[in-house]
Parts: structure tokens; C-alpha cells; sequence
């Protein structure tokens, strides 16, 4: 699948455009602040945008969706838990459709219960779960559930997976999951104690 990234707002926040190259279907994944960047690479990509996904409920990630969806048309997605007014629930497991190709969403509760990642088979879109260098906040009785994520993204994805998160803050704008293995401490620790250690 092709993917465009884009920088919106001033929060840095990344979406993407993600379109599958023979049928043009696309997915676009968040819709951050503005939706002038989004609506010019959907033009520029010539895409048919079938789903707009919310990886979380955070507003600096939904914001501008409803107002996206009149633009580009789509349906939007978001999990079963999550509050974002959506026309399609997905649960972890379900796969959304571009073409022949396939997304499948990954349920990965911790920085909010409704935290989302998109996996295609190669680019994994994180949201605010898995940054490049980092991982996104959460509550103290959260942090079973984000350890838990994190572990099910190292242990069941292929290192060559090409990670693209919600925010701007690494050293680069995305990478691979065996680069994050190597340098992102949060994914280093293999038990909840070590992990919450890194936080006191
Ligand atoms: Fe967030």
C-alpha cells in the first residue's frame, strides 16, 4: 500500500493517507487539525477514501473528522469502546478492505482504552501507543494494559515492520520495529515491575 504522511497542526501530529495502489482505495488514519493537507493528497494520490480510522479519542487526532468525511467521503472507524461519533466499530482482529488488499486493526488499550494500531502486513500506524524513541502517556492503572500492548506489537510483528506514529517526536519521522527494539527503552523491559521502574 502507498503511504503519504503529513504533518498537521501544532501539536505535531502525523496522518496518513494510505491507499492501495491498484484500486485507489485508500484509508486515512486520524485527521489531526486541518483537513487541507489530507483532502490535497487525496487529490495528488488520486485515492477513493473508504475509511477514515481514529487510532483514539484524543481530540488532537479526531478533531476535524466529521468535517473530513464531508469532504472526502468514507466511512469512519473507531473502536467498539471508543466515544468518536463513527459509522463503522471495529474490534481487534477485524480487517478493513482496500481492494484486495487488507488492514487489520490491533486493539492496543493503555494511553486510552480505544487506542487503535492499523497493521497491513508491512506499515503498522501507532497512534499515540508507540512512538520512534518513546510511547505515549497513560494512567498509572493503565500501565498493565499499555505493557501488555507493547509486548503483543514487539512479540508479534516482524522486525522489518515500518512503524508510523501519531506525533512528530523522534529523532526521525518513522522507523522500523527492530530499530525501536534496539533503541526505544520501553520496548527493551520484558516484565510490568521493570516497566513501571522507568516511569518512578
Ligand atoms: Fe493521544
Amino acid at each position: 500500500l502507498i503511504v503519504r504522511q503529513l504533518s498537521v497542526g501544532t501539536m505535531a501530529n502525523f496522518v496518513y493517507v494510505v491507499a492501495d495502489e491498484e484500486s485507489r482505495e485508500a484509508l486515512v488514519v486520524d485527521s489531526g487539525w486541518e483537513t487541507g493537507p489530507i483532502e490535497a493528497a487525496v487529490r495528488e494520490m488520486n485515492a477513493q477514501v473508504k475509511f477514515i480510522a481514529a487510532t483514539h479519542q484524543h481530540f488532537d487526532h479526531v478533531t476535524t473528522i466529521e468535517v473530513l468525511k464531508s469532504k472526502v467521503g468514507g466511512r469512519v472507524a473507531a473502536h467498539v469502546s471508543s466515544p468518536v461519533a463513527c459509522d463503522l466499530r471495529v474490534r481487534g482482529g477485524d480487517v478493513l478492505e482496500l481492494g484486495r488488499r487488507t488492514v487489520k486493526v490491533i486493539h492496543t488499550p493503555g494511553h486510552t482504552r480505544d487506542s487503535i494500531c492499523l497493521y497491513d502486513g508491512v506499515n503498522l500506524f501507532t497512534g499515540d501507543t508507540l512512538f520512534v524513541g518513546t510511547i505515549g502517556r497513560f494512567d498509572r492503572e493503565e500501565a498493565g494494559a499499555m505493557f501488555r500492548s507493547l509486548r503483543g506489537l514487539v512479540e508479534t510483528l516482524p522486525g522489518s515492520t515500518v512503524v508510523y506514529p501519531g506525533h512528530d517526536y523522534g529523532d526521525v519521522p518513522a522507523s522500523s520495529l527492530d530499530d525501536q527494539k534496539a533503541g526505544n527503552p520501553y520496548l527493551q523491559v520484558r516484565d510490568l515491575e521493570t516497566f513501571l521502574s522507568l516511569f518512578s
